[in-house]
């Protein structure tokens, strides 16, 4: 790790108390006019580090700077990394990079245009939320791309469980819940070669409300953040994790393994849902106005290729079963 890095660690670890120039020196096995100049460096990058001659140095708040180079010394998967301080969307980004082999990891601390499934938009305003795009060249084939969405919502679980000790739930396809709130959403896109038929880029673009913030009515009684966690944690830490989680789920890829988790931690496994879709209320013989209530049905299983099982609850099909992949279907989970 870099002095720059060790240093940060050991005032945050202290932070708040004043350590001196020397204890810090001894501890990291510099000089003191390294310590000084490492300090430097991190209060240029925004870190809140007060210095007192003749008593030392202290960390005044925990900040939550992201930070490239603790991102480096993090993450294990071999990968580029790219911290970004304002961006439109980290999926539109990504989709401007030609090369993804080694895979790219973007981190940006705003977007002004974050993006969700089905043209929705992604609430992502500056230094409350991590907003990260993995994207990179699968080498392997359809089957288990399928599978890539699965993959991320559990690593992302995974992280925030590890850092955060909270344990949020999964909703199906792409969706984390805590409580009956939304945590963290993900959107994957693939681009493939029209002629080879192969996909060149998949990319996994996640966004957590990981601080509260302010945000607009209409999201007030549905977003969730990362409140009273069992210890602090930062947007580095669980970026680097949810990166590390999730190439670790893809290099040692168990398929019945990832779904057991993926459905141990669903949302709605055995619950009532509604159903949005035109194309199944339309099989169901539903009128518009039914169409917009959404579909009675309860969530049975999830299959070995993560598709949505569920039993229709009314209509034409009441009592019939059916295998729902993801393409435009929205749930919603519901009390009758
Ligand atoms: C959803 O809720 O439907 C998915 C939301 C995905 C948001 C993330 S934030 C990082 C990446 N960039 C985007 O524009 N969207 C994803």
């Amino acid at each position: 790790m870099s002095t720059k890095l060790t240093l940060l660690q050991v005032l945050t670890e202290n932070s708040g108390r004043y350590i001196s120039g020397q204890e810090l020196a001894d501890l990291l096995g510099i000089c003191r006019n390294s310590v000084w100049k490492a300090a430097n460096k991190l209060k240029q990058q925004g870190y809140n580090i007060e210095s007192m001659p003749g008593t030392g140095y202290r960390l005044i708040s925990a900040s939550d700077i992201l930070s490239e180079d603790y991102l480096r010394e993090n993450i294990t998967h071999p990968c580029r990394i790219q911290v970004i301080e304002k961006v439109d969307s980290t999926n539109n980004a990504a989709k401007l990079i030609n090369n993804c082999d080694p895979p790219r990891v973007i981190v940006a601390n705003e977007q002004t245009d974050g993006r969700g499934r089905l043209g929705r938009s992604f609430y992502s305003p500056a230094g409350t939320g991590l907003y990260m795009s993995i994207a990179f060249k699968p080498s392997f084939g359809l089957d288990k791309a399928m599978l890539t969405t699965a993959a991320a919502a559990v690593a992302v679980c995974r992280a925030i469980e590890e850092v955060s000790g909270l344990r949020p739930k999964i909703k199906w396809v792409n969706d984390l819940y805590l409580g009956e709130k939304k945590l963290c959403g993900i959107l994957t896109e693939a681009e493939s070669n029209f002629e080879t038929g192969l996909i060149e880029k998949i990319i996994v673009g996640i966004g957590v409300n990981c601080f509260p913030s302010s945000v607009p009515d209409e999201l007030k009684d549905v977003v969730a953040f990362m409140e009273n966690p069992n210890h602090d944690f930062s947007r580095n830490q669980l970026a680097a994790a949810i990166v590390n989680i999730f190439f670790s789920l893809l290099d040692n890829f168990d398929k019945p393994g990832l779904i057991r988790e993926y459905k141990s931690k669903s949302f709605i496994l055995g619950e009532q849902i509604r159903i949005f879709n035109p194309a199944i209320a339309r099989s169901m013989g539903l009128s518009p106005a039914k169409e917009k209530e959404g579909i009675k049905a309860r969530a049975i299983d999830i299959d070995e290729n993560g598709g949505l099982v569920v039993e229709f609850l009314e209509g034409r099909r009441s009592r019939e079963m059916e295998t729902l992949t993801t393409g435009e279907i929205t749930i919603r989970k519901t009390n009758g």
